[in-house]
């Protein structure tokens, strides 16, 4: 292929410009083969640290490491030619200083080759998102129902129900777009609140389960695709991918054991040949 047929992949000058445009089409992907046939739809892939629940099992997104978030990375980004890849940075790999934070993405993205990363930015981590944007990071934020931190909110609960949580997650907002995140997504809280953030930030925000007005919107792609039995309230299924996957799998059991499969079609049709 030459240099000027080749996809151009969008940049994050693409999503910061389309702040109070048309809304951007974000979906987590956690491998080649998902983020291949979600690319050409959307503006940003993320590999999510739900990659630690809804591919591994695991209860929260606490348990999830580097090492995971780099192998889903490169997976996503095999499969991915024109989507900006963002990679999600694990709990522990950010919080304690910005050094911490810069080294720890630079590793992310030098072994991936993502474009960028998102860490879940309380207040206190404008200090970590200015000192990796200056260093070169493109940095998203993320504020309001922050699932790395559910132990201390004992549990994964909507934001905007106090005039306290309101001031928090717009300073938190606030901090981020400050300390230069080219967006922010804003999980979990009240439509005007979303709506209040989005309209003080200057940078993108990116909603789930927030508002139709945020400038994009990102779903759990296997929560989106019915992948799963529980999903949260602000998760639309536009498929039932569970149940085909069920009948699928039945009826390979059912033929199986009948040994109606392998078919004729599926098997080899080969002459021997002579020894030469
Ligand atoms: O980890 C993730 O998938 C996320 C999205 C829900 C925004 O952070």
């Amino acid at each position: 292929m030459s240099a000027q047929n080749q996809i151009r992949r969008k940049t994050v000058r693409d999503i910061a410009k389309a702040k109070g445009g048309e809304p951007l089409v974000c979906l987590t992907a956690y491998d080649a083969t998902v983020a291949h046939i979600l690319d050409p739809h959307c503006d940003i892939l993320l590999v999510g640290d739900s990659v630690g629940m809804v591919v591994h099992g695991l209860p929260s997104t606490v348990g999830v490491t580097i090492e995971m978030m780099i192998l889903h990375g490169q997976a996503v980004m095999r499969g991915a030619s024109q989507a900006f890849v963002v990679v999600d940075m694990p709990f522990g790999s950010y919080e304690t200083n910005a050094d911490q934070a810069f080294l720890n993405a630079a590793r992310i993205m030098q072994e991936t080759g993502c474009q960028a990363v998102k860490i879940e930015s309380g207040a206190y981590a404008a200090t970590q998102i200015r000192h990796m944007v200056e260093r070169g990071i493109p940095v998203m934020g993320h504020v309001g129902l922050r699932p790395q931190a559910t132990n201390v909110d004992g549990g994964f609960r909507a934001k905007g129900r106090t005039d306290e949580e309101w001031t928090r997650a717009i300073e938190e907002a606030v901090a981020a777009d400050e300390a230069g995140a080219f967006a922010i997504v804003v999980e979990g809280v009240a439509p005007d609140l979303a709506d209040k953030i989005t309209a003080t930030v200057s940078c993108p925000t990116i909603g789930i389960g927030a508002s139709a007005n945020c400038d994009g919107q990102i779903l759990v792609t296997n929560d989106m695709l019915g992948m799963t039995d529980w999903v949260p309230k602000f998760v639309k299924k536009n498929a039932d991918l569970k149940t085909e996957i069920e009948t699928a799998a039945k009826l390979y059991a059912e033929e199986v054991k009948s040994r109606a499969f392998p078919g004729a079609a599926q098997t080899y049709k080969l002459r021997k040949t002579a020894k030469s």
